[in-house]
C-alpha cells in the first residue's frame, strides 16, 4: 500500500496500519521527507521555483509555512545533536516505525542519494522520538 507518510503526514496511514499488518501488506511511504519541506532546505515559498507544485500547497503558503518551519527547528535540532542531517532524520523515523514501512525519497542527486541512504544508520533515543511524536499535530495547512 502506497501513501503519504512522514514526520508531519500520519493519521492517513496509521489509521490502516492495523490492517494492514494483520494482512501482510507492507507500507510504501511517498514524500518520507514532507515534499523536501523537512530537510529544511526551503526557508520561504519564494525558494520554489515557477510551476513548482509545492507553491500552490497548503501547507507552503505563506502563513502555513512560516508556522510548519517550528517543525522544521525540532528536526535540525534533533539532527545537530546526534551529526545527523535533516532528511536523515526524517527518513530514520520512517523506518522506525517498522521493517514493513519502506521510505522512497524523492530526489535528483547522486549525493542526496546517497546522504538519504545513511538514513538506514540512524537510531533514536526514547527522549529523541518523544520529541519527535508530535509534530504532526502541530502541522497547519492540508497535505492537498
Ligand atoms: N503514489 C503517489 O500518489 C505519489 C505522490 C507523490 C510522490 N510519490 C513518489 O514518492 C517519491 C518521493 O516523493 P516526493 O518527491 O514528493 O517527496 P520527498 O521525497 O518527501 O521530497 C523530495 C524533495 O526533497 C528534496 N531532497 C531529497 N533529498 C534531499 C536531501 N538529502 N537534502 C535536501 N533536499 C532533499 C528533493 O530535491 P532534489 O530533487 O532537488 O534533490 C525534492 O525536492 C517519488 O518517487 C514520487 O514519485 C508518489
Amino acid at each position: 500500500m502506497q501513501s503519504e507518510y512522514s514526520l508531519w503526514t500520519r493519521e492517513n496511514v496509521e489509521e490502516l496500519l492495523p490492517v494492514l499488518r494483520e494482512l501482510g501488506i507492507g507500507t510504501v511511504a511517498y514524500s518520507p521527507l514532507g515534499r523536501g519541506f523537512l530537510t529544511g532546505r526551503f526557508t520561504s515559498p519564494a525558494d520554489f521555483e515557477p510551476g513548482d507544485f509545492r507553491a500552490s500547497n497548503p501547507r507552503f503558503a505563506q502563513d502555513a509555512f512560516a508556522a510548519n518551519m517550528r517543525i522544521v527547528d525540532v528536526v535540525k535540532q534533533i539532527a545537530a545533536g546526534k551529526g545527523a542531517t535533516p532528511a536523515q532524520v526524517a527518513l530514520a523515523w520512517v523506518h522506525s516505525r517498522g521493517d514493513d514501512v519502506v521510505p522512497i525519497p524523492g530526489t535528483r542527486r547522486p549525493a542526496r542519494l546517497e546522504e538519504n541512504a545513511g538514513a538506514l544508520e540512524v537510531s533514536f533515543t526514547r527522549d529523541e522520538l518523544d520529541r519527535l511524536e508530535p509534530l504532526s499535530r502541530q502541522v497547519v495547512g492540508a497535505r492537498y
